[in-house]
């Protein structure tokens, strides 16, 4: 099947005449809102960012085209993004419940936003005990809970640039973020429960630091107490996150920060083997999350806002952390994996608390499919009124079953294209109007401009496949890569296609004959594994560090659950010496941890296939394409005339 037809369904659907009728946007409202972008796409996002902002200072300037790419908006208004998250909620809602968090062993807490934002304030006390200044960034390495939250609003609320790292990631991914950030502080916990196991956290920090050695700019780490398992602090660097907020006050005037003020770093892959670090704005940023809530998830005061993503994602910043709480939305955090204790805990936590949004990636929908729908079916769902996926194409198979099974056919899905530098969903349905087309991730949300060019940037007709690219500039996009202005260049609004004048998402796709857009998947080395974006240069690299490998080749395998899988094909050193049975098993082995140390458990090869050699032009250039092709069984088509040694053809394919 060509990757077009498998994610091509015919049927369309159309949402109920109910949920259309209560939607936040009719076709009536989406037709102006569309409207008034097309005539003046500045005007609109300044008229949102009045009404929907709070705003110190407004702003009088909204946006200078000509800081092309470096764009700017709102930038003489001054907020704060943790103030309009939780202060302008407890004149009318204090009491309202903010977040119900579910640990891994089924422990559950719940926060109003007046409890929320009296945490956040003590917190927030406590980093600026610590010497944390407006501008300084700060490391949250805690496992997907409230308390990375109130991390990350205690953060925002002083003007402290946060960036999460995904707990997953091992001590060098994590030391690689923290020299490049030069972090001032380390917000971590002592260890983390996923799935009944207990995995060590503050021993990361540790080890990360021992890494960095006399380079490190870390001054304190603040330590959590999750398990109580046995810990090791530093004294004087290390503090116990009860010790530093047992004095603090409960009330922190929020700073007011200019609305180009970095809210975050987020380090995400790229085509090299180094992360990059995506900077978003304070106030551009805040406003996307805002309007996406209010479009795309039709934000109504009584929903149960589930997201699963993790904190340590851009899906788990915009929709968990941010966004959520500045609409004052009530939402779950989920510690742990889907599957324990029993298959059956999404279903429970949906059915116990009433969950009527949720959002999740299609990994988690194939694996809930494979599982049966008997188990949803032994659940009462019959709150949910609007299901989302995100972060990769979503086969129309998963799909049909997430609308049926989960949805019972009442709850339109949104399938929402976005990614780590557009901050916010970019494609997606607009519930309420649009029909929906499995697989489809529908149309631009209003204000954006987006489309599918060729190299030379001319716009294609419908159904030609081509890049993906946003003509206009919109507010919550990313800024500059961190310490690296060039790369931003390079990667965003490259000469070679469209001649630097657009934002190059990296995806390729098409528009349909109804101009819908089809999302077929990355056109640079980036692989989507789970949902998660790795890098295949930085899976390389870690390999290649191995002193047994001579060099190392990564490509992605299509797979049934994860959508795509790690395959490596690795070269030994000392020439033909490749190893076979059961030392290759062991090597294969040794390989495989070796990499999850490098980078994290998430980057670790599903295959790897020792190689003579591997398939180079002759001046030397790995020839991807044709590993891809090897690892998808396909014929081989392209041109292999270049190829310098031809007969290791064979054994690749064997
Ligand atoms: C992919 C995640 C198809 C895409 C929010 C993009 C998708 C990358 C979708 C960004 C979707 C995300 N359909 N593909 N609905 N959503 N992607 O930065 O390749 O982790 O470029 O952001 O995920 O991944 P990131």
């Amino acid at each position: 099947m060509s990757q077009l037809s498998m994610f091509k369904d015919t049927q369309v659907f159309l949402p109920s005449k109910k949920f259309s009728a209560a939607a936040n946007l009719n076709k009536q409202k989406y037709k102006i809102l569309q409207k008034k972008a097309e005539e003046d796409y500045v005007k609109f996002w300044a008229e949102l960012a009045t009404e929907h902002i709070t705003w110190h200072k407004q702003f009088t300037k909204t946006l200078n085209e000509n800081s092309h790419p470096f764009f700017q908006w709102f930038e003489d208004g001054k907020l704060n993004v943790s103030y309009n998250c939780l202060d302008r909620h407890l004149k009318n809602t204090p009491h309202k419940t903010a977040i119900i968090f579910e640990s891994d062993s089924g422990q559950i807490e719940t926060y109003t936003y007046k409890e929320l934002h009296a945490k956040v304030c003590k917190f927030a006390n406590g980093l600026k005990s610590l010497g944390a200044r407006c501008g300084d960034r700060v490391i949250i390495y805690l496992p997907h809970s409230a308390e990375a939250i109130i991390a990350m609003q205690a953060c925002a609320r002083i003007g402290v640039i946060h960036s999460v790292v995904f707990a997953g990631f091992s001590a060098r991914a994590l030391g690689d973020r923290i020299i490049d950030a030069k972090a001032k502080i380390i917000i971590t916990a002592d260890e983390q429960r996923r799935g009944g196991k207990i995995l060590p956290l503050k021993n990361e920090v540790n080890a990360a630091l021992e890494l960095i050695g006399k380079a490190t700019t870390v001054e304190h780490v603040i330590v959590q107490r999750k398990t109580g398992g046995e810990t090791w602090l530093v004294h004087g660097r290390d503090l116990w996150w009860h010790d530093l907020i047992r004095d603090q006050k409960d009330i922190c005037s929020s700073v007011w920060v200019t609305s180009e003020h970095p809210l975050f770093i987020l380090y995400t892959s790229g085509s090299t083997g180094v992360p990059k670090g995506v900077v978003h704005a304070s106030g551009g940023y805040l406003l996307g999350a805002v309007m996406s809530m209010k479009w795309v998830f039709d934000y109504k005061p009584d929903d149960v806002f589930w997201c699963t993503a993790d904190v340590g994602w851009i899906t788990g910043h915009t929709y968990v952390c941010y966004g959520p709480l500045a609409v004052g939305a009530t939402i779950i955090i989920y510690e742990g994996v889907l599957t324990y204790p029993t298959p059956n805990r999404f279903w429970e936590i949906i059915e116990r608390n009433q969950v009527s949004v949720f959002y999740t990636a299609p990994t988690a929908i194939r694996t809930l499919m494979k599982l049966g729908a008997e188990l949803p079916n032994k659940f009462d769902l019959s709150s949910l009124r609007l299901l989302g996926s995100v972060g990769e194409p979503i086969n129309p198979k998963a799909w049909l079953w997430f609308y049926e099974v989960v949805g019972k056919k009442q709850c339109p899905i949104v399938d929402t294209w976005w990614q780590t530098e557009t901050g916010c969903a970019m494609l997606s349905t607009i519930p309420g109007v649009n029909q929906l087309k499995p697989g489809s991730c529908n149309f631009p949300v209003p204000g954006i401009i987006a489309d599918i060019i060729d190299e030379a940037g001319n716009a294609l007709d419908n159904t030609a496949t081509g890049y993906l690219v946003i003509k206009k500039p919109f507010p919550s996009q990313i800024r500059t890569i961190w310490n690296n202005p060039g790369r931003y260049i390079n990667s965003y609004f490259p000469q070679s296609i469209g001649c630097g004048k657009y934002y190059v998402a990296g995806d390729s796709a098409y528009k349909d004959e109804d101009g819908y857009f089809w999302i077929l998947g990355r056109i640079d080395d980036v692989l989507n594994v789970s949902g998660h974006r790795l890098g295949t240069m930085e899976i390389e690299s870690a390999l290649a560090a191995n002193s047994i490998l001579a060099e190392a080749a990564v490509v992605g395998k299509p797979h049934e659950i994860k959508g795509e899988s790690v395959f490596a094909f690795v070269v030994c050193k000392g020439g033909n010496t490749r190893p076979v049975g059961d030392e290759a098993r062991r090597l294969e082995q040794e390989l495989k941890d070796w990499v999850a140390g490098r980078i994290g458990s998430i980057a670790k090869p599903d295959e790897i296939k020792f190689v003579d050699n591997l398939p180079k032009t002759r001046s030397g250039k790995i020839m991807r394409r044709l590993l891809r092709s090897i690892v998808r069984n396909e014929e081989i088509t392209q041109d292999v005339s270049t190829l310098e040694n031809f007969t290791i053809l064979e054994q690749l394919k064997n």
